[in-house]
């Protein structure tokens, strides 16, 4: 998402204007990890108490084309497995739109296709959800967008979900992902049941601003 993407820009701008004015004193706090995010703090709103390295996302019962995505959370060295990283995702529904469900009050801005997991000692997740469309205007590809929330680090923005076989994922589109996380495109193949299923690996803090 762009907006996004738009106040991470912003905030490196910044820091990399301060850093040139002057030498950054060492006093001064540091940077957040990622580089600021506009709406990552959402992650908190209505997260559940206790989370299981499984996400069933609300339109897994609610009809939709069924997705099943899942993969392993590795640390920086990209070997070591990651247990108790929360993983939030959201997405939109099959119109595109970030719908938010009737007497919804939490994190409305993100709709209502909203899940959380966390990971165990394996470090694997799996989440279930449907398959988002792209925004109405087709602007952009279909994508879900993830934010990680590791023990005693701010929570940060990865480089979403985004398919593979997607039009809207021009080559001009592919060349200008950040790769945060690692490649956030993923293909997708059926299951024995005809689900769609998927599989991506994250890396903490690859190409993640600040991390730390
Ligand atoms: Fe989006």
């Amino acid at each position: 998402m762009n907006r996004q993407k738009f106040i991470t820009s912003l905030m490196l701008g910044l820091a990399g204007l301060a850093a040139s004015a002057k030498k950054v004193s060492s006093l001064a706090p540091s940077p957040e990890v990622g580089g600021g995010c506009d709406g990552c703090n959402l992650i908190y709103e209505g997260m559940p108490s206790n989370l299981s390295n499984k996400a069933y996302l609300p339109g897994w019962t609610a009809g939709g084309k069924k997705l099943i995505v899942e993969g392993t959370v590795y640390r920086k060295d990209g070997h070591t497995v990651a247990a108790n990283v929360i993983l939030y995702i959201y997405h939109t529904d099959s119109k595109g739109y970030y719908s938010a469900s009737p007497g919804q009050v939490n994190g409305k801005r993100h709709g209502h296709l909203r899940g959380w997991l966390k990971t165990g000692c394996d470090g694997k997740y799996t989440f279930y959800t449907t398959m988002p469309a792209p925004y109405p205007e087709r602007n952009n590809p279909a994508h879900i967008h993830p934010v990680i929330k590791e023990p005693g680090i701010n929570e940060y923005y990865i480089d979403e979900f985004q398919f593979d076989n997607d039009p809207l994922l021009t080559d001009s589109l592919r060349s200008k992902t950040e790769n945060r996380g690692g490649s956030g495109i993923i293909k997708l193949s059926k299951n024995a049941s005809g689900i769609l299923v998927c599989k991506r690996d994250i890396i903490l803090g690859l190409n993640v601003p600040y991390y730390r």
